[in-house]
């Protein structure tokens, strides 16, 4: 029989400090639990960052922010990466509109063949949907960042361009028109590949003119048919045909060629100057029917 009065549950000292700490750490696990159920800015619903601080700051970002600039302080040019993030991935990272999408070699390969100085000027005049400089102003982004972006674009599709020449520091931003002088100058070829590739595209730009007035750069072409069908593999029919993108034969594949060449000359030609299927007319290109002609010779040629 005990000797403790009745109904005192707390009958030891033990029991006693059992029952102080209970006293305290109850009552605080209750207001942790409560500061924690009230304070709900981090927590968001399961698989959601709605309600993240980031996520709610991009919804209530205002529309249209002013930008003070030191007009005098020296520029700082963003990497053609930055700008695609910025600007042209509106577009080009979906393939909204009917732009050729970031990284389909197949949206690119037929503009590539353009050469970058083309594409360059395209990007900042607009053509169709694409608006002049991907809807951006002078001020926003030099010509020289958005020769970056084309670069940028177009190097993640399959092409080898080098980056434009960088604008000399102290220099006026520089005038559209730069783009047209900008080319084979090239200081700092450190890749072979790349000034190939700077080269090509040079050349492509100078064929309108030397269909037309002979004298410019090749005037030996017509002289030397198998030089100028050369050339202009070179600098336009191999970005498709070397590799074989887009299904097109490829150069020196006689697998390839076999069949393509049961039909006559003429309309392997005919294919080659008007298109078929994926293939370009004239492989995108502007040259003389000539040239053309004297590529075909020099691809059939390769691949018999
Ligand atoms: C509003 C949508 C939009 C934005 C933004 C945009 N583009 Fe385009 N882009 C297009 C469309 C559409 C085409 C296809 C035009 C055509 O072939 O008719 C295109 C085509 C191009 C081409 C290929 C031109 C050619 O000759 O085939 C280049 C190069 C290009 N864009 C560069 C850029 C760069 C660089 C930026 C960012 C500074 C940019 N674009 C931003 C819609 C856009
Ligand atoms: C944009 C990529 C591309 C470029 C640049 C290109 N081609 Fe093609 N070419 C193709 C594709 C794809 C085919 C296969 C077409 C098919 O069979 O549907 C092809 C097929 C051909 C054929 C075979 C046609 C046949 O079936 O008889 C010839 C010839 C040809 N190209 C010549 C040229 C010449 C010459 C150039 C340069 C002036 C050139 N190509 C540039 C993609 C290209």
């Amino acid at each position: 029989m005990s000797e403790a009065p009745h109904g005192a549950p707390i009958k030891t000292p033990g029991q006693l400090i059992a029952a102080v700490i209970a006293g305290f750490a109850v009552p605080i696990a209750i207001i942790v639990l409560l500061a924690y159920y009230v304070d709900n800015t981090t927590r968001t619903g399961a698989g959601t960052d709605e309600l993240s601080a980031q996520q709610v700051a991009a919804r209530i970002a205002p529309v249209a922010q002013v930008n003070v600039r030191d007009a005098n302080a020296p520029r700082v040019y963003k990497t053609g990466e930055q700008v695609f993030q910025a600007v042209c991935s509106a577009c080009h990272a979906s393939g909204a509109a009917g732009a050729p999408k970031f990284g389909n070699s197949g949206d690119w390969a037929p503009r590539i063949a353009q050469g970058f100085d083309t594409l360059w000027k395209t990007a900042l005049s607009g053509k169709g949907a694409m608006p002049p400089r991907g809807g951006t102003s002078p001020d926003d982004y030099s010509d020289y960042e958005i020769g970056l972006a084309v670069a940028y674009m177009a190097n993640h599709a399959g092409a080898n361009f080098q980056d434009p020449p960088k604008p000399a520091p102290g220099a006026a931003n520089a005038a559209s028109g730069a783009a047209a002088a900008a080319p084979a100058s090239g200081a700092s070829a450190t890749d072979a590949n790349a000034a190939q590739a700077q080269a090509a595209a040079a050349a492509i730009a100078a064929i309108p003119q030397a269909s037309s007035a002979p004298a410019a750069g090749g005037g030996a072409q017509s002289a030397d048919a198998s030089q100028a069908g050369k050339a202009l593999y070179q600098q336009v029919c191999q970005a498709c045909h070397a590799a074989g993108v887009l299904g097109a034969p490829k150069f020196g594949n006689k697998a390839d060629w076999a069949p393509r060449l049961k039909d006559p000359m003429d309309t392997v030609y005919n294919y080659a100057l008007h298109g078929k299927g994926q293939m370009p007319p004239k492989g995108g290109s502007t040259a003389s029917d000539a040239d053309v002609k004297a590529a075909v010779d020099y691809m059939v040629s390769a691949a018999k």
